[in-house]
């Protein structure tokens, strides 16, 4: 399997966590990009018209996209037990995927906004909403924190990620000071084999 990556995206990174955890990371072939919302390369494109990352090529020449259906995929194909099939168990760890995956799309957003847009074209107003986005919810993570556990599941991966996310590109907002509890569990959580290995560079 093909899977179009760039280190620095935490949706890659949770393809590559979720494969670790399910044992088969070593049947990717890891095919680095450079990508902005505004230029994709055409190889990209040929295989997702979205020109997005992630992006899985199956052996059947299949290409599967976003990061979540990837997930869904490599859970339910290679039996990875990260997402519950049904009940509370589901929902909880689906809503917290969900919860994780907006907080790194309103962070990602804001490195773009900075790192894409022309200087004179940017606008603080946006960035200071995808940050209250972020910032809203680590207020609801840091509420819940106290019943993640020791759960590992596509829920808790997911957050774990945005949280390292948000170290990489914003470590100015020292999300700790707000977030203890989150903070803590984060510290243990973050220790798994598979976060260690797929750490941004
Ligand atoms: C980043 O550099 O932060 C980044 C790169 C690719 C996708 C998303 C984020």
């Amino acid at each position: 399997m093909k899977l179009y990556h760039n280190p620095a995206s935490p949706f890659v990174r949770k393809v590559r966590v979720v494969a670790l955890e399910c044992g088969v990371a070593d049947q990717l072939q890891l095919e680095e990009i450079a990508l902005t919302p505004v230029s994709t390369p055409d190889t990209l494109q040929a295989d997702n018209p979205l020109g997005k990352i992630p992006s899985l090529v199956l052996d059947n020449g299949q290409c599967l996209y976003d990061s979540r259906v990837i997930c869904e995929y490599l859970d339910t194909e290679f039996k990875g037990g990260l997402i519950p099939a049904t009940g509370d168990a589901r929902w909880q760890a689906l809503r917290l995927q969900a919860t994780a995956d907006g907080f790194c799309d309103a962070a990602v957003l804001v490195r773009y906004e900075g790192f894409v847009r022309p200087e004179d074209k940017q606008w603080s107003g946006w960035i200071d909403g995808q940050l209250n986005k972020c910032r809203r919810a680590l207020d609801v993570l840091e509420s819940e924190s106290s019943t993640f556990g020791d759960r590992c599941d596509i829920g808790t991966l997911s957050v774990a990620i945005a949280l390292e996310y948000f170290d990489f590109r914003n470590a100015d907002e020292q999300w700790r000071k707000k977030a203890p509890s989150l903070a803590a569990w984060y510290e243990a959580f973050s220790q798994r084999k598979s976060l260690q290995q797929t750490k941004p560079a």
